[in-house]
Order: C-alpha cells, then structure tokens, then sequence
C-alpha cells in the first residue's frame, strides 16, 4: 500500500529546505529528504525539524540506483519531488560535467529506479502515485524587450551549460510519462530569492558583500532582466501542482516580477540603507560593474496565467514585501551566511570573481 510519505530529492539546498521545513510546519505528512549534500546542501537549513519524526534525512546521489530502490521499497511513497541539481550558472560556466553527472544522468537513473517501483504497484496506486519534477524557466531561452512572457508551449532554447541540462531532464520527464505513462508534473519557475539562499547568487551575494564592505559586483551593465518570485510563493505553487495538477502537464511558476539587476541591487541597498546604515555614505557607493557573464541572457519573464486560471494558485508576495522579508532575514542570520560563506566558497569567489578583475574572497 502506499503511504501518505513523499520523498523530495535536493531538500537540503535552498528551495528544497524551504519546501520541506513548510511541509513538516503544515503537518502534511512525512517526508524523506535524499541530500548528496554538495557545496550547496546544508543540514543547518533543516535545524529546525532535525527531531521531527516527520523528517527523515537519507544522505545518497539521486543517481545511486542502490539507495533510491532500497529507499522505494522501505517507505512506499505517494510521490516524489525531484529538487535535486546543480543549479548555479556561473558554475556550470567554470564546470559543465557535474551539471550534465546530477541534473541529465541522475535525473535519468532516478526515473529508471521511480519507473520500476511505479509499474510494481497495483493499478489504483499508480494512478495515484506522482513524479514532481522541480525545473526552471531558463530552458526557454532569453527573451527581446518586447517578447511576450514565456508560455508554457514556448519551444525550448536553452543557452547555458546549466539550462542545456535542465532541458534535457524536463524532456526525459517528458519521455516517461508519454512512453511508460509514468505520471508526471513539471514546473517551470522563475528566479526564487528568499532565505537559506546560497550566497552565490546574486540577491544574497549582494546583501553578503555590502554588509562585508565588499563590491558589489554587477555583470556587463545590470540592464539584464530576471523575474523573481519569493521562495515560499514557489513551494506553495508546487504543493498545488503535486494536488490537482494535471498529469503529463507542465505549468510556469512566476509572479509577474520583472527587475533588472540593477534596480534589483539599488533596492536591496536602499533597504539595507533602512535597516543597518552604514557610518557614511550608501550601499550604493559599493556597486561596481564587472565583466559579464559569457552567454549572458538578456531576459526571463513567465506568464504564469495557466497555473494561476487552472489550479487557482497566486503569490502571496509582492517584490517589495519578499525581497525586505529577505533583507531581515540576512540580518537576523548572520552565524548561518559566515559559517555557508567559509572554506569551499571562498575557492569560488577566486575562480569567478578574479578574472573579472574583482577580489571578493
Ligand atoms: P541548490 O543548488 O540550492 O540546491 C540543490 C540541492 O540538491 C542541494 O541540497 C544539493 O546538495 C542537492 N544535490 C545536488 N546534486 C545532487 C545529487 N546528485 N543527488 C542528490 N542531491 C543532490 O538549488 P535550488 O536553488 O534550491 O534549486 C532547486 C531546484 O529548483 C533545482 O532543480 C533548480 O534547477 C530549480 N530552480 C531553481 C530556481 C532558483 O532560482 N534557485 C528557479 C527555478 C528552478
Ligand atoms: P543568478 O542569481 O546567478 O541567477 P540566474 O543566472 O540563474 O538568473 O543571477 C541573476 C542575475 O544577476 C543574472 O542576470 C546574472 C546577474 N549577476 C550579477 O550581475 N552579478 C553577480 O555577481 C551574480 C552572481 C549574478
């Protein structure tokens, strides 16, 4: 029989710590978190339900066939949400291999593994089983000022090494569910800020390196436009994908928040201006422009009308509440940014930063 467990892959990173502290918070049911816990996982985003018998932590590769069975057939889950990849462009930049070993030959020994537990099952549990897969709106492409937003038909034109890969995983998903009628759901979101988010990105990197009294580094000349959505706004919209989405179907996951970068730093130093003042002078006086990022996408934005006209899921975020809920809670998490900011991280800050003529470590 299968039991009202989910398992959720990559649950110790940033979106997946989220999803699954809310899910535990919500008392929705038990959750098996599988982490290889890479440079990006971190057991601390999970402090909180470390005693909660409704979590259970499996440290594994989610392309070790070995540990995804035996954890199948031990726990029985209803579905599985699949978070884990490689999710940092700049780094699938520097280093593709490990983008195309997680997010194509992991998402694809995950499936093999999801697929033979799924066809064991009687025929009313495979009904209800699903397979959840977590993706991004960058396998779109980029956008011109005047596209319209990415619908979920768009064709896919993925640009980077880390949006190839994704791709890629979203048409294996794709494959199983229209060859071996696997059910699947794909979402596609937009860029997510909020906490627990690593450092290296440009949102936490920013409010890290002003409180650092470090530059804050802008690619090429900040016009480059991303949509942002609050991290809890993400997670809300794929508890009701998991729930009433339809099977074999994708849904873009957005907020109708389209910022270029630049308006996104002079916001986050406008805030930080509010709420930690620096002796002299702004935030803004740390902003520096850099050499940009080869391929560098000029815009995403989503049109997450589907999602919102057919499951009836809306943000419950505005840009400008999430983004001063997320300034507060780097102010609040100083010891969680130093200890995530130490050792590994400081290798990538020469790697990425020093041939930009910047040295942040
Ligand atoms: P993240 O890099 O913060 O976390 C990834 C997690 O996956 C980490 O805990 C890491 O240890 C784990 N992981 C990596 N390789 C693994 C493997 N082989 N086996 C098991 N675990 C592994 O990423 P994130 O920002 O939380 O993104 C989560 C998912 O959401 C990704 O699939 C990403 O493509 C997608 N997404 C992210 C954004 C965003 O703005 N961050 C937007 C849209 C979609
Ligand atoms: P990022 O947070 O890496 O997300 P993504 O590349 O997946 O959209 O970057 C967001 C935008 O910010 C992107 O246009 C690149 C830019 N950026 C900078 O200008 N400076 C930085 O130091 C970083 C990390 C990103």
């Amino acid at each position: 029989m299968l039991t009202e467990t989910i398992v959720v892959t990559g649950g110790a990173g940033f979106i997946g710590s989220n999803f699954v502290n809310a899910w535990v918070r919500h008392k929705l049911g038990t959750v098996i978190n599988l982490d290889k816990l890479t440079y990006a996982g971190n057991m601390e985003n999970l402090a909180g339900i470390s005693q909660n018998p409704h979590h259970i932590f499996v440290h594994a590769d989610i392309g070790d066939r070995v540990a995804v069975k035996a954890l199948l057939e031990t726990h029985r889950p209803r579905a599985i949400l699949n978070f884990a990849a490689e999710s940092h462009v700049d780094r699938s930049i520097h280093g593709p291999d490990a983008f195309i070993q997680t997010n194509v030959v992991g998402t694809f020994n995950l499936l093999e593994e999801v697929r033979a537990y799924w066809q064991a099952l009687p025929v009313d549990e495979q009904q209800q089983f699903r397979f959840l897969h977590v993706s991004t709106d960058e396998v779109y492409g980029s956008l011109g000022p005047n596209d319209p937003a990415f619908k979920e038909t768009n064709t896919y034109q993925p640009n980077s090494p880390y949006s190839a890969s994704k791709a890629a995983s979203d048409h294996l998903v794709r494959a199983y569910h229209h060859t071996y009628g696997l059910p699947t759901l794909t979402t596609n979101c937009s860029n997510n800020y909020g906490p627990y988010h690593f450092p290296e990105k440009l949102i936490p990197l920013v409010i890290h390196n002003a409180l650092s009294g470090k530059p804050l580094p802008i690619y090429g000349n900040g016009s480059n436009i991303r949509d942002w959505l609050y991290v809890e706004d993400h997670c809300s919209a794929i508890r009701e994908v998991l729930a009433k989405g339809k099977v074999g179907e994708t849904y873009n996951i957005g907020g109708w928040n389209e910022k270029t970068n630049l308006d996104v730093v002079h916001t986050l130093c406008d805030i930080l201006d509010q709420e930690r003042p620096k002796a002299q002078g702004s935030y803004r006086d740390q902003m520096t422009f850099v050499k940009d990022r080869p391929g560098h996408d000029a815009r995403y934005a989503i049109d997450a009308s589907k999602i919102e006209q057919e499951l009836g899921w809306k943000p419950e975020e505005t840009f400008e509440t999430g983004i001063r809920k997320t300034v507060r809670w780097y102010l609040e998490h100083h010891a969680w940014v130093a200890r995530v900011t130490s050792g590994e991280y400081q290798h990538w800050l020469n790697k990425n930063y020093h041939e930009r003529g910047e040295e942040l470590a």
